[in-house]
């Protein structure tokens, strides 16, 4: 039964594909419309190409295309151990200019979900009734290893979609380390403030 349905949806297709051109194709047999792409022309591997300056068919990825090859360590490239449990804590020095990549991306790609504090509150979640995308200050996700927040956002979580494809796994790292102080910002002590900060809240608080 299924061979006749899938023989009568072709059949019917080719007919349509005739029809579109003008009937021109009544004489080829059904295997011949659906190999049309195969046999038309078209530049192979390797092959030259005068179209272009450098006379190459092949043409280079465009700059900050994702490699998903290209990673410095297994570690940083998965957020996995060889033992398969998560990563710890970040396998590489963190610096101020890997939170400031962490902001900038997470400002991009998180925060219309998770909020710019990383709190929760944001567009989407007000509009989201199933599983809206939770604050990070919770203590089930303040306990995670920073192995598992690269692991969701490279693959997501539930209704979360992946993000792999959108960041670099150093990107990706950045984001943990950014989400990282994020938490610690809600929770600081004030005497781990600057002087000049604490000057300034103890004066708001008045
Ligand atoms: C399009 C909206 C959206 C974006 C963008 C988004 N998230 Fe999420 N996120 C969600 C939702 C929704 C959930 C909850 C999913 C569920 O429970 O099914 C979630 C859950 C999570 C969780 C919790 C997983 C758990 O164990 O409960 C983490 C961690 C997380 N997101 C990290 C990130 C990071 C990091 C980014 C940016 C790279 C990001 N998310 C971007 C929607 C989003």
């Amino acid at each position: 039964m299924k061979r006749l349905h899938l023989c009568a949806a072709l059949a019917s297709a080719a007919v349509l594909l005739a029809a579109c051109n003008g009937g021109e194709e009544d004489e080829m047999t059904q295997n011949e419309v659906f190999q049309r792409m195969q046999r038309q022309p078209k530049f192979k591997y390797y092959q030259r190409n005068d179209f272009f300056e450098d006379g190459r068919a092949m043409r280079l990825p465009p700059a900050n295309t994702v490699s998903r090859e290209n990673w410095e360590s297994e570690q940083i490239g998965t957020g996995l151990n060889p033992d398969g449990t998560f990563v710890e804590t970040i396998p590489f020095k963190v610096d101020m200019a890997t939170l400031e990549l962490g902001r900038k991306n997470f400002q991009i790609v998180c925060a219309a979900c998770h909020g710019l504090a990383g709190d929760g509150q944001s567009m989407v979640a007000a509009n989201m009734a199933l599983a809206p995308p939770p604050s990070f200050h919770s203590e089930k996700l303040k306990g995670k290893p920073d192995g598992y927040i690269f692991q969701v956002a490279t693959h997501g979580y539930g209704m979360m979609p992946p993000f792999g494809w959108r960041l670099t796994p150093k990107e990706r790292w950045a984001v943990v380390a950014y989400i990282r102080a994020l938490e610690y910002s809600q929770s600081a002590p004030i005497a781990e403030a600057p002087a000049d900060i604490q000057a300034k809240l103890m004066q708001e608080a008045q």
